[in-house]
């Protein structure tokens, strides 16, 4: 893709006046085609169009129903068409993905990417879904395929790891992504309200949805760790591949005790590469389609779990995003904000835009290599552990867990009871040290079993860094 006007051989066709300052060659704008007019895509167009010295033209707009969407506030010369064969027929350079969900979304995108069209898109479902295969049928075209947009809106986290860190090697990733879970949590915390009157006050505030499950059971953070863990890790994982597990399980007595702990509790996505990223090439990564086999343990999950209030994820409060990514030689660098809305998850797809116009005829070495896929994928971290139990009082109990606990060879760290509580229903916790979860998950098998639970018992990992 060439900015500027050259001749076959490469030549500028600029004529050279003897004695007189030659004015610099007019640059061909990069010509883009906005599929999806929507929250998103109208903060695009205004984008492009008010920056007119930009180095963007937005020609096409594509939408269902167009007719409905047409505006006399953009230019007269973009094309607004219903049928995106308009747009491959096109001479556009860049087709932007925003009309969200898996078709006819990744069909358009692959039909763009074929017909030598570079593509950014927001879309997680997408992206999370097919962004390995997408991104070899893009090196294979040579075009470009970017998704800054897809993970925490308009915080610079893709764009940064893939740019910023492209000369480090990750090997962790963590975040809060799910802006509807943060601002329960925080709800939580501050107020001492249940989960259901945060989640309420969420809903009617336009931060959750009529259904929540896809924010509060894991699912929607799910997919940005597996785009996270693609672009940073440089790993190739399915969703049904991370374990998840719910806020739901939360109460406002948990956020007593964490307080207790100089913690608190958020959503964390984390994923980390175990073992060293050196691996033999296998013979599926030749063209890049099936990528290496070898790459390494890959340890992923996402769930509530406690840190430090002292820590920044601590500090990152109500709707806000943040992303960590930790690397060999740079270590720990982090970027946080209030990402969502259709401005600022704009400014991630232009910058999309300004990285493919930067990058125009870069050779496809510089462009982000295959990932490997993980020998292995499990959601299971090596750390301390917070255990909640609900009991009917009676004495004895404490001496069966720990005697469980010691047989499973893990140990006790720290016994906490508040008082004020009826003992019919006496919430208390013991925190363990660090332990691997196939005992820890064994112990708590024979604790269930027990029967002096007046609810199931809660266990949350401790991410102290
Ligand atoms: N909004 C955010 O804060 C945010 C943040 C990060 C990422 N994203 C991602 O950005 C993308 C767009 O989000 P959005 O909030 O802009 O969504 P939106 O407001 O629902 O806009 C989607 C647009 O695409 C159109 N569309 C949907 N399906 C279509 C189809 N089959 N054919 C033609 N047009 C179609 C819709 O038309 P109708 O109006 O006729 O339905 C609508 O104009 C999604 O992938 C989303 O996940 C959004």
């Amino acid at each position: 893709m060439a900015l500027s006007r050259s001749t076959k051989s490469g030549k500028s066709k600029r004529p050279v006046t003897k004695g007189a300052k030659s004015a610099p060659a007019p640059v061909r704008k990069l010509k883009i085609a906005l599929v999806g007019f929507g929250t998103v895509g109208r903060s695009v167009a205004k984008i492009l169009c008010e920056d007119a010295r930009g180095p963007f033209l937005l020609t096409h707009i594509c939408n269902r129903n167009v007719h409905k969407k047409k505006t006399s506030e953009l230019p007269a010369h973009i094309k607004w068409t219903s049928n995106f064969d308009d747009v491959l027929a096109s001479d556009v350079d860049v087709v932007v993905e925003l009309i969200g969900g898996l078709e006819p979304a990744g069909k358009w995108v692959r039909e763009a990417l074929r017909a030598g069209k570079s593509v950014v898109t927001a879309n997680k479902l997408l992206v999370s879904e097919s962004g390995p295969e997408l991104a070899d049928l893009a090196r294979k075209m040579g075009k470009h395929l970017e998704f800054g947009a897809s993970v925490a809106g308009g915080i610079p986290a893709i764009i940064g790891i893939q740019e910023g860190l492209a000369g480090d090697h990750l090997y962790k990733i963590a975040g809060i992504v799910n802006g509807t879970c943060n601002f329960i949590l925080t709800k939580m915390e501050k107020d001492g309200a249940s989960f259901d009157a945060a989640l309420k006050e969420a809903q009617q505030l336009g931060f959750a949805e009529a259904d929540p499950s896809a924010d509060v059971d894991g699912m929607d953070a799910r997919s940005k760790l597996v785009i996270l863990t693609q672009a940073g890790l440089r790993l190739r994982v399915r969703a049904d591949q991370i374990p998840c597990r719910s806020i739901r399980l939360i109460e406002s007595v948990d956020f007593t005790y964490a307080r207790e702990l100089d913690c608190t509790i958020r959503q964390i996505s984390l994923a980390q590469r175990i073992e060293s990223r050196e691996s033999p090439k296998s013979k599926d990564s030749k063209d890049g389609a099936r990528g290496n086999v070898h790459g390494g343990r890959l340890a992923a999950a996402v769930q509530p779990a406690l840190i430090p209030s002292s820590s920044l994820m601590a500090h990152t409060q109500g709707s806000q995003n943040i992303v960590t990514a930790t690397g060999e030689y740079a270590g720990r660098m982090i970027f946080s904000g209030y990402g969502a809305g259709g401005d600022p998850t704009a400014v991630a797809v232009v910058s999309d835009l300004y990285a493919i116009a930067r990058s125009a005829g870069a050779p496809p070495e510089a462009m982000p290599g295959a990932a490997e896929v993980p020998s292995s994928v499990s959601g299971d971290f090596t750390v301390p552990h917070y255990l909640r139990f609900i009991v009917r009082d009676r004495p004895g109990i404490v001496a069966a867990l720990a005697a469980i606990l010691a047989k499973h060879e893990i140990g006790i760290d720290a016994l906490l009871q508040k008082p004020g509580f009826v003992p019919s229903a006496l919430p208390f916790v013991m925190t363990v040290e660090a332990c691997d979860s196939g005992s820890l998950n064994r112990a708590l098998a024979e604790i269930a079993r027990l029967d002096f639970h007046v609810k199931a018992p809660l266990c949350l990992p401790i991410f102290l860094d």
